[in-house]
Parts: structure tokens; C-alpha cells; sequence
């Protein structure tokens, strides 16, 4: 009997937060193999990924023709999401852009962007909600499409848009980082009566499985994704539902918000590798200012129906996802989300994005 032909896929961003659960997604029932790039081989969680089946990794950096042409050559598919908070918004858009030409020329049959809305052109060009980690990559984002258009024989693309991970509410280091305030579990954002749509990662496994699964249907389409648009009231009611422990959430003012616990990097570049003497390059506190301003004054839309129709069993709300995680945790022996969010646990928690485990640094 002959054996399986196993598409391989040629990854970047695999040893992220989001990276992770879409590599797991494609190889768990080996499927698909994967080719992960990474800067270091022997990182914790590049060691973690090659314990899975049909992983294999490349060393080097996207910021480098040589090692993307090492990387897709020989792979029917790509999965790319280029890490603007390394590069920075202008420095992104040149090699996310570079990786779509040179998939094509490598002989890449199917494309997927890791992408995050243009929320500067939702916005109808409004630069109160400019935010350079989405813009860099929702230009590109549309870019690909309307290459895709001449080249969709050639080279199949879809795009995965996401956003903002529910984890990142529940997880040190992040903008949206809870403090225990007299025994209150609190998130203070700048969002008002605004929603931001929560993307669950394990789903993001799901759904970008599912693209590579059905990439008739898949080639040119934008697939944006999110749990539900959630109000930090109904967060902090739902964590009180589900712990049986007070939260609240307090809307803060933007001021109040950089004078908290961001304030000592509100001045850095918002991509750790960006020169701030260029004038192009937004710091931290600008471009998360123009994040909380989408969120506050619900920019973004999203097709509920349609993630109904393409992912039945998702994850519906900020309440099952956090039952989830509380159940989650329990099984890894971490506690409840109560007990994880004490400050003694939480202190120890490994940060959901290796940004922040790595402390924002790193080669380009
Ligand atoms: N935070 C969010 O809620 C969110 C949501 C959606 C999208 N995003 C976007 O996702 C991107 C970051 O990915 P993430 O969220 O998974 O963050 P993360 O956990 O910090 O992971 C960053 C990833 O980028 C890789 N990377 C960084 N610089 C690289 C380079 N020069 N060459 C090769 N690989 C490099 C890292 O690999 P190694 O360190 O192993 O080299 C790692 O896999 C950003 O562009 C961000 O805007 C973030």
C-alpha cells in the first residue's frame, strides 16, 4: 500500500501565541506536516513543538530572502504571520509582502496571511485610530487579495483575520492585564461602553485547519474571526459567574490608563526592532491608543453566521471561554482562574506571548 502524500506547510510565527494551537490543529491526526521557522531551535516552546508529530524546524529569520526561499521551497503551503511588534509597522509590510512573492516563485500552492483588520480604512481614514500593528498588516492583507485575483491558478491565498486573544484579558504583561484590588479581580481600560472581539486561540487552530481543508472555497477569501465582540462589564460579570469571586471592570481615561502599569514603555517603539529617529515608527503609547479607540467605538464587524456555519462547535462567548480555561487550567494542575489570578500565581504565570517571555527582544 502506498503511503499518505503529506502536504507540508512552511510556518512563521509558529512558536507564538497564536502560531502554536493553528501548528497542533494541522498536525495532531499528521494531516499535514509542518516546517516552523524560528530564530532559535532550542527556545522552550520550539523544543515543546518538535515533541509533536510531523514538525520540523528551519533557524534564521523572515527578515532574510534566503532563509523564506529555504523555507518555502519544497512546501505546498504557508502559514505567515509576520511579528509587527519586532519589526514595526513599515519594516512588516515590506516582508509580509516579500513572503507573498516568494511563496509564488518557491511553487507555494496555497497561501495564508495571518492578518488583522485596516482599521485605519474602516475608520474612513481617521487617524484617532491609527494602530500600526493592525494597519501594517490589514494593507498587506488587502494587497494579497487583489494579487490573488491574477494569480489564484498559480498560487491559492486566504486571509485569517483575528485579533485581540481572550487570553491576553486573563494573562500577565498584556493591555488588557487584570489587577486584584481589595480582592477584586478589575481590568481598567480606556473602552468605555465599546466591545473588543476576543479571538479564542484554540479556535484559531480550527479555522486556519479549515482553510488549508477546503481551499476551493477558501482561495481569495478574508476569514475574520472572533468570539463575540465582548463589553468588559459582561467580562467582569462572567468571571463573577464563573469563579464565584467579585471582578468589575472600570473604564479609565487615557491618561489614567499610561500613567498605570504601561507607563514605563508608553514612550518605546510599539515594535521592539523599530528606530524611534524614523519618523514612521509609532510608540507603544500611540499605537495602543488608536487600539482602545477601534475597540471603544466598535470599528470592527464581524460575520457571527458565518463562523457559525464554518465552525459550529466555536467558542460563543466570553462566558464558555472562560469556563473553559478555568477547566483547562485545573486539569494542568494550575489552579482555578481564581487562584491563577492571585498575585503570588500570577506573578509565575508564563506570559501568553513570547514577546513577553523573551522581554521584547530579540534579532530581526
Ligand atoms: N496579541 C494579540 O492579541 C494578537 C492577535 C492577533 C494577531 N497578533 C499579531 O501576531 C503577531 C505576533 O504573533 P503572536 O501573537 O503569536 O506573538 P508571540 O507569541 O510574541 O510570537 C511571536 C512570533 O514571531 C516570531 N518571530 C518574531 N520575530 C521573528 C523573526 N525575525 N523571524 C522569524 N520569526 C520571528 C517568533 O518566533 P521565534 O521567537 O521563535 O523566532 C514567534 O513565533 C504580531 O504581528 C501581532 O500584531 C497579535
Amino acid at each position: 500500500m502506498s503511503s499518505p502524500i503529506i502536504s507540508t506547510i512552511f510556518i512563521i510565527g509558529g512558536t507564538g501565541a497564536q502560531g502554536i494551537p493553528i501548528i497542533r490543529a494541522l498536525v495532531d491526526d499528521k494531516k499535514y506536516a509542518v516546517r516552523v521557522l524560528t530564530r532559535d531551535a532550542t527556545s522552550r516552546r520550539a523544543k515543546a513543538l518538535l515533541e509533536l508529530p510531523n514538525v520540523s524546524t528551519l533557524e534564521g529569520s523572515f527578515a532574510d530572502e534566503d532563509i523564506l526561499r529555504a523555507g518555502f521551497r519544497g512546501c505546498d503551503g504557508a502559514f505567515i504571520n509576520i511579528d509587527g511588534f519586532n519589526t514595526g509597522e513599515k519594516t512588516e509590510i515590506y516582508w509580509a509582502i516579500r513572503s507573498y512573492e516568494i511563496a509564488i516563485e518557491e511553487g507555494v500552492k496555497f497561501f495564508v496571511y495571518g492578518n488583522l483588520d485596516y482599521v485605519l480604512k474602516l475608520s474612513g481614514y481617521d487617524s484617532t485610530f491609527r494602530t500600526g500593528h493592525y494597519d501594517g498588516k490589514g494593507r498587506v492583507g488587502e494587497w494579497i487579495q487583489f494579487q490573488n485575483q491574477a494569480n489564484r491558478e498559480r498560487m491559492g491565498a486566504a486571509i485569517f483575520t483575528s485579533g485581540p486573544y481572550m487570553e491576553m484579558a486573563m494573562s500577565p504583561m498584556t493591555p488588557m492585564t487584570p489587577t486584584l484590588e481589595q480582592g477584586v479581580v478589575t481590568w481598567r481600560v480606556p473602552l468605555g461602553e465599546g466591545a473588543v472581539p476576543h479571538v479564542a486561540l484554540e479556535d484559531c487552530g480550527y479555522y486556519v485547519r479549515w482553510l488549508f481543508d477546503h481551499q476551493e472555497r477558501a482561495n481569495g477569501m478574508n476569514l475574520e474571526v472572533a468570539i463575540e465582540h465582548v463589553r468588559y462589564a459582561d467580562l467582569a460579570a462572567a468571571f463573577e459567574k464563573v469563579t464565584g469571586h467579585p471582578a468589575q471592570y472600570i473604564d479609565t481615561n487615557l491618561d489614567a490608563y499610561w500613567d498605570g502599569s504601561l507607563k514605563a514603555a508608553a514612550n518605546a517603539p510599539a515594535g521592539y526592532n523599530a528606530n524611534l529617529n524614523d519618523k514612521s515608527t509609532m510608540t507603544f503609547r500611540d499605537n495602543f491608543t488608536g487600539f482602545w479607540n477601534v475597540w471603544k467605538h466598535c470599528i470592527v464587524k464581524r460575520d457571527y453566521a458565518l463562523l457559525d456555519e464554518i465552525h459550529p462547535n466555536r467558542i460563543k462567548s466570553v462566558d464558555q471561554w472562560l469556563r473553559r480555561e478555568d477547566e483547562l487550567g485545573r486539569a494542568l494542575g494550575k489552579g482555578s482562574l481564581w487562584d491563577r489570578i492571585q498575585p503570588e500565581n500570577f506573578r509565575n504565570e508564563t506570559p501568553i506571548l513570547k514577546v513577553s517571555e523573551d522581554g521584547r527582544k530579540g534579532k530581526l
